[in-house]
């Protein structure tokens, strides 16, 4: 599962299960352009994957602005020479039921979630098909968007749409040998999963082993970007489909 000499761009990758990816993708050998809204995290991504003898630059780019994603890309082509490999990791969540739920609540998970996704994987493909052709694309999903959660309509319906949107864009990208997956991580230590739960709720969970590590989820994601994982595109695999959360 080698990435040597491949370009990619990891978003939301300054912290959480993104750092964790841009640190195992230029551990493979990949050069990583680290992105993320919080520019000290990108940095010390940074720092971490050069301290390790991996290759690895910054950009600031918010994924709900079209313009700053089309930015990155154009950062990656410049300092990289072009892009192979787009993650798009970068999320946002919060429960709440949903007769408090407000257009704003609403907007604020769609906009980053799926209009995120969406921004990302057409500045991407745009830029991969200029280059001729060939790439991967891997869209961060949630088994939550396949089966829904309670308190969750909206991050649920987010990643519902991301992976109609995957599987849509894996037939239209075809021609052009860009594949195009989704894969979700099931539940992960990271702020983000602190953040929604209360720490009693969080130690039933541990208790009850629904929690993973980043590297189940790591491993994943550098099998589908890896030349091991060419041919699935379209799929959606995504820890936690068949079990409670
Ligand atoms: N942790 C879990 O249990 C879990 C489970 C299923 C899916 N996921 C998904 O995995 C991905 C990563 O989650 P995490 O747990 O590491 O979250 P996290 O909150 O710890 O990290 C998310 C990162 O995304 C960045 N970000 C947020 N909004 C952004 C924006 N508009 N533009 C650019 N960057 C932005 C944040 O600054 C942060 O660095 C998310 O898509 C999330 O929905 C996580």
């Amino acid at each position: 599962m080698r990435l040597d000499g491949k370009i990619a761009i990891v978003t939301g990758s300054g912290r959480g299960l993104g750092r964790s990816l841009a640190q195992a993708m230029a551990g493979a050998g990949a050069k990583v352009l680290v992105s993320d809204v919080e520019a000290e995290h990108a940095n010390e991504t940074v720092r971490s994957i050069r301290a390790a003898g991996g290759t690895a630059e910054s950009c600031l780019a918010d994924v709900t602005s079209g313009e700053q994603v089309r930015a990155l890309v154009q950062h990656a082509v410049k300092v990289f020479g072009r892009l192979d490999v787009m993650v798009n990791n970068a999320g946002r969540s919060g429960l709440m039921p949903f007769l408090e739920m407000t257009e704003k609540d609403w907007d604020r998970v769609l906009d980053t979630n799926l209009r995120g996704t969406f921004l990302c994987c057409h500045a991407a493909a745009t830029q991969m098909v200029r280059q001729g052709g060939c790439g991967k694309i891997i869209n961060v999903t949630s088994a939550i968007g396949i089966k829904g959660a309670k308190s969750a309509a909206h991050y649920a319906a987010s990643k519902g749409g991301v992976v109609a949107l995957t599987r849509s864009l894996a037939a239209e990208l075809a021609p052009h040998r860009i594949e195009v997956m989704a894969a979700g991580p099931g539940q992960t230590d990271t702020p983000m999963w602190r953040s929604m739960y209360t720490e009693e709720e969080q130690a039933q969970r541990i208790k009850a082993g629904q929690l993973r590590s980043p590297e189940e989820f790591t491993s994943l994601v550098l099998f589908l970007a890896s030349e091991a994982g060419n041919g699935w595109s379209g799929e959606v695999i995504a820890r936690g489909v068949y079990n409670p959360t």
